[in-house]
C-alpha cells in the first residue's frame, strides 16, 4: 500500500494532464478486472461484472497545480492556479513540469503579506532571458508541486497530491483484493478534472448510469491548532460523508455505510465538510438522480505540498470499501423511488 501511495502521489498530474497517473493505475490493476476502457475526456473505467444494481465508485486522478501565463524578458514565468491553490502557500515551493523542468516560486516586494496575489508571484527556472526560458516552457504548460512522499515516524504519510491519489490507491487495493464473484456490478472510475469542478465524474456517471454512487476522496480535519471547528480527526477512521458543498449524501447510502462499518467494527467518523466538494457531487445529479455517498480519508494541509494522512485511516478505508462492495445493495425497485 505504501509503495502504491508513493508511486501515485509522486506522479505528475495536474487537472487535464492525467496520462501518467492513468498509465500507472492500469499497470497496478493488471489482470484483475473484467473490462477496462477510457472515455474521450480521459476518465478510466474499470468494470467488475455482476447482477444489478450497478455501483459506481469514483476517485479523482488529477491534482491541483499551476499554469504558465507569461514569460518575461529575464526568463521569469508568471502563473495562474489550476484548482484551489492559495498564492500564500507557494513562495519557496518547487514546481515541476511534465518533462522534469523544475523551478522555485518567489514574489515581488510587498508591504503586507495580504498583498500577495497571483500577480506578485513568479517562477524562476534558472534561465536568464525569455529565449532560454521559452526553450524549456511554453505559455499554457501546467506544473505540479514537487515534493517526495515521506513516511513519518508513527505511521503517518506526507506527500503532495494525497488529494486524491490516496483515494486512487484505495481503489487499486480494493480492485486487487475483491473476490471472484460480486453480488452486484461495480464500475471503478478514476476520474479527471475534479479540482476544476467535478468535470470527469459528471460524464462518467452519465455514461455508466449507476444505481448508486460512491466517491473516495480526502476531507479536511478540525484537529490542528485553532483549526476550523470540525468533528473529524486524523487516525480515528475514514468518514461517512453527510454533506459538503457539492452533495447532501443520500440517507439510504449513508445507512448502508453506517450499518456496514458497525457490523465489521470499522471505526468511522461522520463528516460535515462546510467548504469543498467531491465526485459524489456530480454523480448524484446525473440523469434522473443517483443516490450517492462518500468515504473520505481525513487529511491535514489539503492543497499544499505536504498533505498528511494517517496510515490506519487509509487501511480502514480499504477494508470499509471492500465490505461495502461485497454486501448486497438493495435493488432499485425495492427503493420505491421510481
Ligand atoms: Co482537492
Ligand atoms: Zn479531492
Amino acid at each position: 500500500m505504501e509503495e502504491t501511495i508513493k508511486l501515485l502521489t509522486e506522479a505528475f498530474g495536474p487537472s487535464g494532464e492525467e496520462e501518467t497517473v492513468r498509465s500507472l493505475i492500469k499497470e497496478l490493476i493488471k489482470g484483475k478486472v473484467d473490462r477496462i476502457f477510457e472515455d474521450d475526456l480521459g476518465n478510466l473505467f474499470v468494470l467488475r461484472d455482476g447482477p444489478s444494481p450497478k455501483l459506481m465508485v469514483s476517485a479523482h486522478m488529477d491534482e491541483i497545480g499551476i499554469i504558465v501565463t507569461h514569460i518575461d524578458d529575464n526568463g521569469f514565468l508568471r502563473l495562474a492556479p489550476v484548482g484551489g491553490v492559495s498564492p500564500h502557500l507557494l513562495p519557496g515551493q518547487r514546481l515541476r513540469f511534465r518533462d522534469g523542468v523544475t523551478g522555485t516560486v518567489y514574489y515581488e516586494k510587498i508591504k503586507e503579506w495580504k498583498e500577495l496575489e497571483w500577480s506578485k508571484l513568479y517562477l524562476d527556472i534558472g534561465q536568464s532571458d525569455a529565449e532560454g526560458a521559452g526553450r524549456m516552457v511554453s505559455i499554457g504548460d501546467p506544473a505540479c508541486l514537487d515534493q517526495p512522499f515521506k513516511v513519518l515516524q508513527g505511521g503517518r504519510y506526507m506527500a503532495k497530491a494525497m488529494d486524491d491519489r490516496v483515494g486512487c490507491a484505495v481503489l487499486v487495493e480494493v480492485i486487487n483484493s475483491l473476490p471472484e464473484q460480486l453480488p452486484q456490478a461495480v464500475c471503478f472510475v478514476f476520474s479527471v478534472q475534479e479540482e476544476l469542478g467535478l468535470r470527469g465524474a459528471r460524464t462518467a456517471a452519465y455514461r455508466y448510469e449507476p444505481d448508486y454512487g460512491l466517491a473516495v476522496d480526502v476531507t479536511l480535519v478540525g484537529d490542528t491548532p485553532k483549526a476550523q471547528t470540525m468533528a473529524v480527526s486524523l487516525g480515528r477512521g475514514p468518514t461517512v460523508k453527510v454533506k459538503d458543498s457539492s452533495v447532501f449524501c443520500h440517507p439510504l447510502v449513508r445507512k448502508q455505510m453506517i450499518e456496514t462499518a458497525e457490523k465489521h467494527e470499522i471505526p468511522y467518523q461522520l463528516e460535515v465538510l462546510e467548504r469543498g466538494g467531491t465526485d459524489a457531487g456530480a454523480i448524484h445529479i446525473s440523469r434522473e438522480g443517483v443516490p450517492s455517498g462518500a468515504i473520505s480519508i481525513p487529511c491535514r494541509y489539503v492543497h499544499t505540498s505536504s498533505e498528511m494522512v494517517d496510515s490506519s485511516d487509509v487501511n480502514y478505508a480499504v477494508a470499509f470499501l471492500k465490505k461495502l462492495l461485497i454486501r448486497q445493495w438493495p435493488s432499485v425497485e425495492e427503493n420505491n423511488y421510481g
